[in-house]
């Protein structure tokens, strides 16, 4: 067994039920498996929880297991971690990582804030734990509008890293945060053009979008939300077609919930990519999550005195959405 690659490397035997022995050691182990929307289905299927960051984040708090493994990004398993410092906390591949949390390095934003003296940082949960040590406040796209509502109106904000939901906030508030200039690579592809024709194609069709989307695409949206609402919204709706502009996995989840109504994913721009996948989200699969929980391997794990400020933003979050 080596996990000098971010995951453990093991070869599986041939023919062997997956899900049933995931369920297996996940019982001798009082382990509980926590994924993200946006993974691969076959992951969704044996998860005890799925959702959104928000719904995982207020999940993890709650838990008394003493191993959780955390099916997402690397950002979501040291949020886990900082609620539950004392668990072991697991992810499938440590390389899972994030275009947006790596687009704010903690070095830089602490130059931005000494340059912004007087600004309450408020962060995307999308970032590392050292960034969120510097916060004051987190936010996920689940609560960000209702929690910046919620500060006086002359409260001078730095947001980031996401400039496009900043810009949804902002827009939405009427606030003037000072932005993060970063941005999600899934979330930035999709083409306008291509939703245009797939709205032509199907004009009954609602368009769901993330606020991570740039706002010529937001323009064209029925409904704006995380996940957890572009879902809610989907399986409340009288429509029976949506176009769907966020990361595809979330389409598993919408299919189960609607299996009546027909969902088409927005389209990428370029020609090379026909997917909009989270590349990141993608590298967890049923055998790494399977070998993880066989090894309680690889471990997330993040600094003492980083869970200390990181988990004071993240718990006022938690207050106030
Ligand atoms: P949610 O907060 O909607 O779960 O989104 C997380 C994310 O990574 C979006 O790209
Ligand atoms: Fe990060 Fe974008 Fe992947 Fe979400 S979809 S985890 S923001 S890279």
């Amino acid at each position: 067994m080596k996990t000098e690659k971010g995951f453990v490397e093991e070869e599986i035997p041939e023919g062997m039920d997956l899900a049933r022995e995931i369920k297996r050691l996940k019982e001798e182990k009082n382990a509980v498996i926590l994924a993200h929307y946006y993974t691969v289905g076959a992951i969704q299927d044996v998860a005890d929880f799925i959702g959104d960051s928000l719904a995982l984040a207020r999940i993890a708090e709650k838990l008394d297991n003493p191993v959780i493994v955390m099916c997402g990004v690397h950002f979501m398993g040291e949020t886990v971690k900082i609620l539950c410092p004392d668990r072991k906390v697991l992810v499938p591949d440590l390389n899972a990582g994030c275009s947006l949390a790596d687009s704010c390095p903690a070095g830089e934003l602490a130059e931005f804030i000494a340059r912004h003296p007087g600004h309450t940082v408020i962060s995307y949960v999308n970032t590392s734990a050292d960034v969120k040590a510097l916060t004051d406040i987190v936010v996920t796209s689940g609560n960000a509008l209702k929690i910046v509502g919620s500060l006086p109106e002359d409260e001078k904000i730095i947001f980031g890293p996401d400039r496009n939901l900043g810009n949804y906030i902002n827009s939405q508030t009427g606030r003037d945060m000072v932005l993060w200039d970063g941005a999600c690579h899934v979330h930035e592809k999709f083409s306008l053009d291509g939703i245009v024709e797939l709205k032509k194609a199907h004009p009954e069709a609602k368009v769901l979008v993330h606020p991570e989307c740039p706002a010529p695409v937001r323009l064209l949206a029925d409904k704006v939300g995380s996940t957890a609402v572009l879902l809610k919204w989907a399986a409340e709706s009288d429509a029976c077609e949506f176009i769907v502009a966020t990361e595809s996995g979330i389409l598993h989840e919408m299919q189960r919930q609607c299996p009546d109504k027909t969902f088409y994913p927005a389209p990428p721009q370029g020609e090379t990519c026909g997917c909009n996948d989270c590349a990141y989200m993608k590298l967890n699969t049923l055998e790494k999550l399977y070998l993880t929980l066989k090894y309680e391997q690889p471990e997330v794990t993040v600094d003492p005195a980083i869970i200390d400020r990181a988990r004071r933003p993240i718990e006022r979050m938690l207050a106030l959405s």
